[in-house]
């Protein structure tokens, strides 16, 4: 059994208006898995206000000379739950390299969070023909044995704050998830999650395809309404079997 997980990433964002209220589409359900991944310094008040809460990023060691960065038993002392590991715009912005990000997957493990480790090829890899390959070598670089969810999310995809991005069809969606399924040893169990400008209109028939467990949401999930209504289809879908 798979439960849906909607995710909400807020990157470099302030939380949007009434995230910590109390009716807010933002808040933990028991029929999906909702986790949110504000900026370091919302954490605290996303967990007190009772969010499950994970962080954008962390770092492998545990402690040291590693300035400007947050350790995985850091975020969960304070309360997190879960980690992005090698969202895109940490691999093109931070030099993180598929060993960068498979170290982060075991740090965190050890730790006790849940990784979401991300996966996705540029729109370059994609006209070449090459997204399979450039997928497999990313995937098969995570450290498999543990338990981990997967975020497809293609990099020409993501909205980048432009809500007139395309995301990919359902359909390739769903072909790249079947693909990702059948390189992973637990491939009933794990979560495989899409991201890239998933917005309502197309929540649906992309929550639908029977690899899709989920989205790690971008640029919708600053709006509230938007996220309720992804949540709310979400949850109208229900469990995979
Ligand atoms: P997007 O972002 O929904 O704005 O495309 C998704 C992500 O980068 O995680």
């Amino acid at each position: 059994m798979r439960t849906l997980f909607i995710a909400a990433n807020w990157k470099m964002n302030p939380p949007p208006d009434g995230a910590f209220a109390a009716r807010s589409p933002y808040r933990p359900r028991t029929d999906l898995d909702i986790v949110i991944f504000p900026t370091f310094l919302d954490m605290k008040t996303s967990v007190a206000g009772g969010l499950r809460t994970g962080g954008q990023c962390g770092y492998p060691e545990q402690t040291g000379a590693h300035t400007g960065d947050i350790s995985m038993a850091m975020l969960k002392n304070i309360g997190c739950t879960h980690v992005l590991c090698g969202h895109s715009e940490r691999r093109s912005q931070h030099g993180e390299s598929n060993e960068d990000v498979a170290a982060q997957v075991k740090a965190a493990s050890d730790a006790g969070l849940l990784p979401v480790a991300c996966v996705g090829e540029t729109l370059e890899q994609r006209q070449d023909g090459q997204e399979e390959t450039i997928v497999r070598a990313q995937v098969r670089a995570l450290p498999l044995d543990r338990d981990l969810i997967i975020a497809y999310e293609p990099v020409w995809a993501i909205s980048g704050g432009d809500p007139k991005k395309q995301a990919i069809t359902a359909d390739d969606a769903q072909k790249m998830h079947a693909f990702i399924r059948s390189l992973l040893p637990r491939s009933a169990t794990t979560r495989i999650i899409y991201g890239g400008s998933m917005k309502p209109p197309n929540a649906r028939d992309l929550l639908e395809q029977p690899d899709i467990d989920g989205g790690l949401v971008g640029g919708a999930s600053l709006n509230p309404q938007a996220f309720g209504e992804i949540v709310k289809i979400a949850a109208a879908i229900g469990k995979r079997h």
